[in-house]
């Protein structure tokens, strides 16, 4: 999601990640940065061997200086495979076009857009707003994100992970782009919200599953098929997990905590071995707001959870749904203490959100499980490392909040592969018990992960500021046992990937306009450098604005310790810049066939080809936002370096146009994401979401920032931007970006 865009007429602007409510004292990586800097100070002088001991305990192996140590090494690498596939297409120049432009000899068309109607009996897209409500629950939502595709058998009607030609395509709707498309003429004004207004934007968001098919006519949207369904955020849906049942759960639609409604802001998403979706719930604070007054009714544990979750007493929230009735379907995004206990209100709403949801899409008839041993946070995605038979499951996630953590769920149970097919009892079996960790990253390039299981680690009865009851506590206040255990403090982690044959672990770290220069003394949010988040600089966007901080982003990547769970080692991968910044900015020497800002949506396919997208404002004076291809080495593969404003870190091997190359450009004002290629490597699915979100619309006018999907074929359309999922062929029939 990006964060430019504002909803009309709104009191409060639109929630997005760089809010911060994250006050723990654990230190960012500045804090580790100074502790190494300490450590080297103390090498260098030599200060006594007390003091150096006082400093830190491992000073033999610090690092970051070209006058230090290497890290602490892992099990001795192998030497580098040679590329086993090599990037072939010619680089896509920057554009401002409003176009989807991709290589020659590469097809373009649209699967679905914002409002297409998913069955029969619905009218097609009147581009006018006039879609009803409930039609919602048959149409194609908002905001497309996150994507999977599954393969389906024409024999069982289930998975089959090798099928190209027909399978299901799952796309999250993470947000509804109010002043756009969807309604007659943008959002209506006023403290209460118009009802029809707010019951279609609850229809449009959630997932929507398609039956996809290729043939000779091209690759197509099944209308009708039996399997297409929407998830909305009305749909009813279980807990399961540590949490299910927990009173902190409890609603007047569940008074025994067993089950909930809706899925909100489903932003990245995962997918498991065994054929499901994993959708995962991120801004969910774009539609919760709580009541003046509301802490007087509360305890001191909850006023703690609460504002550790972003959800202070009188917050509206900027959608504004609990105003626009006196209906369940709107009261119940009010999250304040309205009745006697919590099972006759909706003081616990917050506490439903948050989760990783998985739904198996060949069931249309399945009810989707919130899987709560996985945590409660701003659940960015979900990414699997490739399943191993006899292993544990391992899924990475990351709180895409400033200053917010990684974590990693390890399932209890083994994987055998004769699960595949079985659905929301395989989700049961693999992601209901199992263990969370979350990341510290230390200061010599090594990384632990902290178990977050009560009665370990402090996480007790007696621990303060807040006393955790039982595993459930732990897992609906993640970010708290977070907080307490001292993991390390991000910078807003969006997409990760897990390399399908190495497993090395990648994540985008998108931007961040708060970083100061090591020597300002910061305030508020504000963070100087670090060594994973090591540059300050100045871009300048047309020719005069002024953008501090790190404002194109880099890509962080690890590898997981052969034998020690709680253990890895970490580099950064790429740095995001323009082709003619500094050398001490430009870290990896991009050049004009692969220069890039905000790097967002990561996927790596089958062959091991990592896809970049970007959700950029950074650089968009020169070019739209875009998606990379790339063939990354592993870490340790590059060198130590020092960024600009003088921060020490360890990057990756420079990128070279072999092995980072411009794959295609997106229309104006609107961000990639979502990624799915078909297991033949001949299909790629592409997201465009928000397409003209920095211009005022004029709908009486038809004046828009874009006019894509439409313009994609007429260059005198006239239409509304829609967010779409797009679909890529080759002319010839091959393998894409080889
Ligand atoms: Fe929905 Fe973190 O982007
Ligand atoms: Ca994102
Ligand atoms: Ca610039």
């Amino acid at each position: 999601m990006s964060k430019q865009h504002d909803i009309v007429a709104s009191p409060v602007n639109e929630y997005d990640e760089d809010n911060v409510v994250n006050p723990s004292s654990n230190p960012h990586f500045d804090e580790i940065l100074a502790a190494r800097l300490s450590r080297r100070v103390a090498l260098k002088g030599g200060i006594s061997t007390t003091a150096a001991a006082l400093l830190g305990g491992s000073i033999l192996s610090a690092c970051g200086g070209s006058d230090d140590p290497a890290p602490a090494p892992g099990p001795a690498p192998a030497p580098a495979p040679a590329p086993a596939i090599k990037l072939g297409f010619t680089a896509v120049a920057k554009n401002k076009n409003d176009l989807v432009t991709v290589p020659d000899g590469y097809n373009v068309s649209i699967l679905h857009a914002l409002g297409d109607p998913m069955h029969y009996g619905d009218l097609s897209w009147q581009d006018d707003g006039s879609e009803s409500a409930d039609s919602y629950n048959r149409r194609i939502g908002d905001g497309h994100d996150g994507m999977y595709w599954f393969g389906l058998s024409d024999t069982t009607g289930g998975f089959q992970a090798d099928r190209s030609d027909r399978g299901l395509l799952a796309v999250n709707h993470e947000y509804v782009v109010a002043p756009y498309a969807l309604h007659p003429a943008g959002r209506s004004t006023g403290a209460a919200r118009n009802a029809t207004e707010v019951e279609k934007e609850i229809y449009a968001h959630g997932v929507s599953i398609v039956e996809v098919k290729k043939d000779t006519a091209g690759v197509s949207m099944v209308r009708g098929s039996r399997f297409n369904r929407r998830i909305t955020s009305a749909t009813t849906m279980d807990f399961t997990g540590p949490a299910r049942g927990n009173a902190q759960l409890a609603t007047l639609f569940s008074t025994g905590a067993t089950q909930t409604r809706g899925t909100n802001n489903n932003c990245a998403n995962g997918y498991t071995p065994w054929g499901t979706y994993l959708t995962c719930e991120e801004n969910y604070l774009n539609v919760i707001s709580r009541a003046a007054g509301d802490d007087a009714q509360r305890s001191a544990k909850e006023i703690i959870s609460l504002n550790r979750y972003g959800l202070p007493q009188n917050r509206k929230s900027p959608y504004l749904w609990d105003t626009a009735g006196v209906t369940d379907l709107f009261v119940r995004w009010n999250s304040s203490v309205t009745g006697a206990a919590a099972t006759a209100d909706y003081r616990n709403t917050i506490n439903t959100f948050g989760w990783v949801v998985e739904i198996d899409p060949f069931n249309p008839d399945s009810t989707p499980a919130k899987r709560t041993a996985l945590g409660r946070f701003n659940h960015e995605g979900a990414w699997p490392a490739p399943a191993v038979a006899g292993k544990p499951i391992v899924i990475y996630m990351g709180d895409d909040s400033r200053n917010e953590y990684i974590y990693k769920f390890v399932s209890k149970a083994n994987w055998d592969a004769s699960d595949v097919g079985k659905g929301m009892a395989a989700g049961a079996k693999y992601l209901d018990e199992g263990t969370l960790y979350v990341a510290k990253f230390n200061a010599d390039g090594t990384g632990t992960w902290v178990e977050l299981t009560f009665g370990k680690n402090g996480l007790t009865s007696t621990a303060t500021p807040y006393a955790f009851a039982d595993q459930a506590d732990v897992v609906i206040n993640a970010r708290l046992a977070g907080d307490l255990v001292g993991a390390t403090k991000m910078d807003r982690p969006e997409w990760g990937a897990v390399h399908p044959t190495s497993a090395e672990v990648y994540m985008t770290l998108t931007n961040n306009s708060n970083r100061v220069a090591t020597t300002a003394t910061p305030t508020g949010s504000q963070l100087k450098p670090d060594a994973a988040n090591p540059r300050y600089y100045v871009d300048v966007k047309n020719g005069t604005t002024q953008q501090p901080g790190n404002p194109n982003g880099h890509i962080i990547r690890w590898k997981e310790d052969a034998t020690d769970v709680t253990k890895m080692t970490w580099d950064i991968y790429l740095f995001g810049a323009q082709q003619d910044a500094a050398a001490d900015v430009n870290l990896s020497g991009l050049t004009d066939v692969n220069d890039f800002s905000s790097p967002d949506g990561l996927y790596f396919d089958k062959r091991g080809m990592l896809w970049i997208q970007t959700d950029d404002g950074a650089y968009t004076d020169v070019t739209n936002c875009m998606m990379l291809a790339a063939i990354p080495g592993k870490v340790g593969d590059g060198a130590k370096v020092t960024a600009a404003g003088g921060t020490a870190t360890i990057a990756g091997a420079k990128a070279t146009a072999d092995t980072v190359r411009r794959f295609l450009v997106g229309p104006k004002e609107c961000e990639i994401t979502g990624i799915a290629m078909t297991p033949d490597n001949k299909t790629l699915f592409f997201n465009v979401q928000h397409p003209g979100e920095d211009t005022t619309p004029d709908f009486a006018g038809k004046s828009f920032g874009s006019y894509w999907p439409s313009s994609q074929t007429d260059a005198n359309a006239r239409k509304r931007p829609r967010s779409a999922t797009v679909v890529i062929t080759r002319k010839d029939g091959g393998e894409i970006g080889i």
